[in-house]
């Protein structure tokens, strides 16, 4: 996937203003080109992430036989096959670095006739397994893993699944909706509880393409044996994209951004409320249904920042906004702790490990502990700092460098593709400057 190294390099930039639409939400785009390409009939989907991970996703379809056309960007027409008119795949089925992508299409693959096997990039084959392996072990599938239960994955296809009522041991929404579509094709009724809900784009967009589900906070039941019937899907900007532009905007004082048509979906929200309980500045304005997804327009103003202590009821809320939101701890006056998010551990990269050593290479002092850290606001240097190869700590970083004493160099940035290929382009139009130069 993405071959070539890339390096940024961010400087302190004067206020960020104007009017952003970050690009279509990655969890949606992934679930719509699925639930698209298992109905019958045609779906387009309209504001669709063009990014690695969600084109990876519809090219695993193309590869097992759907077609799926892309007349313009951020759309696709997808012609759905029925839920038993995929084909074999001819090749490993590449994933790329998109968890998402792997861990639903387990499920899903493990309802199929077929053997198929789950590749994916350096990254993603370091990324725990078991736990959708277990379940799906439970339901009669058969998938064989790496030791360790890493990737790739060998799924054999061809048994009959049954249903089962499974509490999860993490609070997962790619492990949820694993098993709900295996429950698709499971005998029987599947059952799913949560330690904590999580998003439900699965059993919300299940429903919207007409699939009988009943579902509330922390809980999912389904039965198989039904059809999905196509149906067109708007997807909204994704709040995890919008999240950098949150907090840089927060940061940088005389800002004034407007983020437009961002998913308030409230297992998506959980940063909006730390930021405002730190004392930032964000006002929701023209709430709205976008295509059954609340959205919003979020105007958001400098304001400085004070530490706090995370409620541990609002992480799973937040989960993928931590790299962010350690910037902006650092960057506040006091400390911030942060516990109950081990999770972030397993994620594109240890996210707690990641970000506790580019902070301190930028002077920050910062404690990790096993499932958080406790960072101390003050002042950010100039510096080096290693991305991981983690696209939301490489925006992340980024943001650092806008209220850096200097210029923050970033390695290892290509998989910001991965989820938002245009942030350099968006962020320049905002007035903060990005130099992206490719190699070293
Ligand atoms: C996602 C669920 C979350 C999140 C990931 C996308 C999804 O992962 O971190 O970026 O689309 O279901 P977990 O389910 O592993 O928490």
């Amino acid at each position: 996937m993405t071959a070539e190294r890339v390096d940024w390099t961010s400087a302190p930039s004067g206020p960020l203003r104007g009017e952003l639409r970050v690009p279509g939400d990655k969890s949606i785009s992934h679930r719509a080109v699925m639930f698209a390409s298992l109905a019958d009939g045609v779906s387009r989907i309209t504001g669709f992430l063009e990014g690695e991970d969600t084109r990876a996703t519809a090219r695993a379809f193309v590869q097992m036989g759907v077609s799926i056309e892309a007349p313009a960007a951020s759309e696709r027409i997808v012609h759905g096959v029925g839920l038993q008119g995929l084909r074999v795949p001819a090749a490993p089925v590449d994933c790329g670095n998109a968890g998402t992508g792997m861990r639903l299409l387990a499920g899903l693959l493990a309802g199929q006739q077929f053997e198929s096997t789950l590749i994916g990039d350096e990254s993603l084959s370091r990324r725990p397994m078991r736990r959708v392996i277990e379940p799906l072990a439970l339901m009669g599938a058969s998938i064989g893993a790496e030791p360790g239960g890493l990737p790739p994955l060998r799924i054999a296809g061809g048994r009959g699944l049954r249903g089962i009522d499974y509490t999860l041991p993490v609070a997962s929404a790619q492990v949820k909706s694993a098993i709900l579509l295996a429950g698709l094709y499971a005998n029987g009724e599947t059952r799913v509880t949560e330690p904590h809900p999580t998003r439900d784009y699965t059993e919300r967009m299940l429903a919207t393409f007409d699939w009988p589900i009943e579902f509330g906070a922390g809980w999912a039941k389904l039965s198989g044996g039904h059809r999905l019937r196509a149906t067109d899907v708007v997807v909204p900007a994704d709040f995890s994209s919008a999240a950098f532009f949150l907090v840089a905007a927060t940061l940088v004082p005389g800002s004034e951004l407007v983020l437009q048509a961002v998913g308030m979906n409230p297992r998506r929200t959980g940063l909006l409320q730390a930021l405002q309980a730190m004392g930032a500045d964000i006002r929701l304005g023209n709430a709205r249904d976008l295509g059954g997804e609340a959205v919003a327009d979020l105007v958001v103003r400098h304001a400085p920042l004070r530490g706090i202590d995370v409620p541990v009821e609002i992480v799973a809320d937040m989960i993928d906004e931590f790299p962010a939101l350690f910037v902006a701890a650092a960057a506040a006056g006091g400390t911030t702790r942060i516990s109950g998010a081990a999770e972030l551990r397993v994620k594109e990269s240890d996210r707690i490990a990641v970000m506790a050593k580019g902070l301190r290479a930028l002077g920050i002092d910062i404690e990790e502990t096993p499932d958080g850290a406790v960072i101390h606001g003050g002042r950010i240097e100039s510096g080096e700092v290693d991305s991981a190869g983690d696209h939301r700590c490489a925006m992340s970083f980024a943001i650092a460098g806008l209220v850096a004493r200097g210029q923050v160099r970033i390695g290892d940035c290509a998989n910001v593709a991965t989820s938002f290929p245009d942030f350099a382009t968006l962020a320049g139009r905002c007035g903060f400057e990005l130099n992206t130069a490719q190699g070293k």
